[in-house]
């Protein structure tokens, strides 16, 4: 009885990429912790990143170390459901039919699809544009109370509300109401060489993001270079972005308050506050990183944890999917 009181909790990654500290610090530590709490369901978004050119070998290769990863980070196969999105057809089904009460308008003033569109003018295709109607399908199916995201996801989370509300409105209560939810740390790492950037997965200057997977010293080495000042005082005055950046960082992986940093470093150049940082985060990786290395090498391991959470997305999603068939007017079995 109690498991069905627990909310709902629903997000997906794209496995574009290594995860880096804002991914980690944003979306995958508060996953984790969420666990305990909530019904979780978290999922590889392998559908939408084909809206880009994908290298299939690299993909299939970026899908299962996305995997492994949410696994290593500490979630547990058994307690939430992590599976991999297009090893559910629910989800393409779904999507057809909710792009069929989502108007062309919509899907065009998301900001995203314009940005995507100008920056592959040569790859505009219907998925791109229709990438948030897939979005809205993955999370009316586990009729998911909540949904973490970063703050670039949350028009698309109004898109997947205002789709709800309407085929509710037409249907009954067919859906639960998702409601958006953004972590503090998603919107504050930036980039290490610009600190008035975000930190990005597909930064060309390999000093300006930190992988998960990096190792210790290559992590000291990025932190030991990162952008700061020409002063000398660690504290968050304005204008101090790479310092303030900085600070938060270490805060997310220390828990440590602005205050108490301000103290620690009081008198200390930026070179120790640099180094201290770097290897606050690596050893706050080092767990999760050994934990991957173990798990993604038993292939066998990763498959049936891969098979569990595709069986149990599927019986979830499928109540859903076969009440939306049957209000529609479609003859269901
Ligand atoms: N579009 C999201 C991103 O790029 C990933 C995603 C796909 C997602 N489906 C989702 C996030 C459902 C939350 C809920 O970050």
């Amino acid at each position: 009885m109690e498991e069905q009181k627990k909310k709902k909790i629903l997000s997906l990654i794209q496995p574009t990429n290594t995860p880096h500290l804002g991914n980690y610090l944003g979306a995958m530590c508060n996953w984790v912790k969420m666990q305990e709490e909530f019904d979780c369901t978290y999922g590889i978004a392998d559908l939408h990143s084909l809206t880009v050119r994908q290298d299939p070998v690299k993909l299939r290769g970026q899908i299962k170390e996305s995997y492994a990863l949410l696994i290593a980070s500490g979630l547990d196969p058994e307690k939430s459901t992590l599976f991999v999105q297009s090893h559910n057809p629910h989800h393409s089904e779904l999507a057809w039919l909710l792009n069929c009460y989502t108007q062309f308008g919509e899907l065009s003033r998301m900001t995203q699809f314009k940005d995507k569109s100008a920056k592959h003018p040569d790859n505009i295709n219907a998925g791109l544009f229709t990438y948030p109607v897939l979005m809205a399908a993955d999370i009316l199916l586990y009729q998911a109370d909540m949904v973490p995201v970063g703050v670039d996801q949350m028009q698309h989370l109004e898109l997947a509300r205002n789709i709800c509300q309407r085929f509710n409105g037409v249907y009954g209560d067919v859906f639960t109401m998702p409601e958006g939810y953004i972590t503090k740390a998603t919107a504050k790492v930036m980039s290490l060489q610009e600190p008035t950037k975000k930190m990005s997965k597909s930064d060309e200057n390999v000093n300006a993001s930190v992988s998960v997977l990096d190792d210790r010293d290559t992590i000291i080495r990025k932190f030991k270079r990162a952008v700061t000042d020409s002063e000398t005082e660690v504290c968050a005055r304005e204008g101090k972005d790479g310092i303030i950046n900085l600070m938060s960082i270490y805060s997310g992986v220390t828990g440590k308050s602005f205050d108490e940093i301000e103290a620690e470093f009081k008198g200390k150049g930026y070179g120790d506050f640099k180094l201290a940082v770097g290897e606050a985060v690596a050893d706050k990786l080092a767990p999760m990183q050994e934990e991957y290395k173990r798990v993604s090498f038993d292939k066998a391991y990763i498959e049936s944890c891969m098979k569990l959470g595709a069986e149990k997305a599927y019986k979830v999603s499928r109540k859903t999917l076969q009440k939306v068939q049957k209000k529609v007017g479609f003859i269901v079995f």
